[in-house]
């Protein structure tokens, strides 16, 4: 008898209960003590362009949804610029729990939470992975062989990197973390022109 085909969806809630249950994770207690929720992921399993962050803030490991704070609504304001809605790409971080007091994510916890980003790309499979931020730029490019070519965010910010996943062209293009228009709004703009890249790709 044929096995059943396991769908993208079950995949992802895979990851969610894998993580929920992550006692190995340095985040873990600080979740369960706080109330919090692990941020696994949202948007469409079938989308061309996947959008990482670094990892959840308080608003988003209180509800369970990625960007949905300060910087979510930044966020909003850059995908609307392209014409893009969030029920068309999908959204995730690379650490999936909230580090205490939003400080940089740690290279344990990347470390620990990297595998379930992977496997992720592997189950979406986009076409273009849009990087928010210096961390996921590193993380990103070192997973895709593209090392050599890192340079500082203030360098690589608007910029595509073309590569090869397992599963055939993909694309990285590296933007500032949307934060910095939360902390100076005149950074707005720049980050608009940064995402107009996006324009070049299928939705
Ligand atoms: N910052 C991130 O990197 N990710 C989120 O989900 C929210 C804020």
């Amino acid at each position: 008898m044929p096995t059943p085909k396991v769908s993208k969806v079950d995949l992802i809630q895979a990851i969610q209960d894998e993580i929920l249950a992550l006692k190995e994770s340095p985040l873990y207690e600080y979740r369960t003590t706080n109330g919090y929720f692990p941020v696994i992921g949202e948007g469409s399993v079938n989308a061309t362009i996947m959008f990482v962050g670094e990892a959840p803030g308080r608003n988003e490991a209180k509800t369970g949804r990625p960007f949905c704070g300060a910087a979510g609504k930044v966020l909003d304001k850059l995908l609307e610029h392209v014409d893009l809605g969030r029920d068309s790409i999908y959204i995730t971080n690379i650490v999936k729990d909230r580090p205490p007091e939003n400080r940089d994510p740690t290279p344990r916890e990347i470390e620990v939470y990297g595998p379930f980003l992977d496997r992720q790309i592997e189950i979406i499979q986009p076409r273009v992975i849009v990087v928010l931020g210096r961390y996921a730029m590193g993380y990103i490019m070192k997973k895709f062989d593209l090392e050599l070519q890192l340079e500082p965010i203030s360098k690589a910010h608007g910029k595509a990197y073309a590569t090869k996943a397992s599963y055939g062209d993909l694309d990285i293009v590296t933007l500032y973390h949307p934060c910095i228009a939360v902390y100076n709004p005149n950074n707005l703009a720049n980050l608009k022109k940064d995402i107009e890249i996006l324009k070049k790709y299928e939705k």
